[in-house]
């Protein structure tokens, strides 16, 4: 009975996961992106870095893998691949996930604009 419970629970979860993340609007997150992100970021192939590392094609690739970007300790030790259940997390609360990360970006509040900005990112290959 209770593991049924959990098994529910889990597909429940799941299913709500995937939808949200479904739902991300690329072009929404692109505009996200300027606003937000594009101060340390570029998102284009070869483009330089900027505070942040260039961030084309972030997206399932390792954590501090861009070569001529100097990464905190704490990035290079993290160990963190950049999937959706990664990224929303480091993007909701950078320092919170991930003590000692150069990030000092305070976060994406909204659930919607961080599935945005994760659709956008997964884009960008
Ligand atoms: C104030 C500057 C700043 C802002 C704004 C910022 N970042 Fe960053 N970001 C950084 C820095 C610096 C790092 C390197 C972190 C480290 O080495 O600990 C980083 C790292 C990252 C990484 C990991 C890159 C890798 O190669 O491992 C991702 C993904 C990322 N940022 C996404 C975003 C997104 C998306 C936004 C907008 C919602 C954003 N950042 C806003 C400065 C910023």
């Amino acid at each position: 009975m209770r593991a049924g419970v959990l098994i529910g629970a889990t597909i429940l979860s799941c299913a709500f996961a995937t939808s949200v993340y479904a739902e991300g609007n690329a072009a929404a997150g692109a505009i996200f992106f300027k606003g937000r992100c594009a101060t340390c970021h570029t998102a284009a192939k070869g483009a330089g870095n900027k505070i942040g590392p260039n961030l084309f094609g972030v997206f399932g690739r390792r954590a501090a893998a861009v070569p001529d970007y100097n990464y905190s300790a704490a990035m290079k030790a993290s160990g963190i691949v950049w999937t959706m259940d990664r990224l929303k997390p480091y993007l909701t609360n950078p320092r919170g996930v991930l003590p000692g990360t150069k990030m000092t970006f305070a976060g994406i509040r909204k659930d919607e604009d961080n599935a945005n900005t994760i659709a956008y990112l997964a884009t960008l290959k």
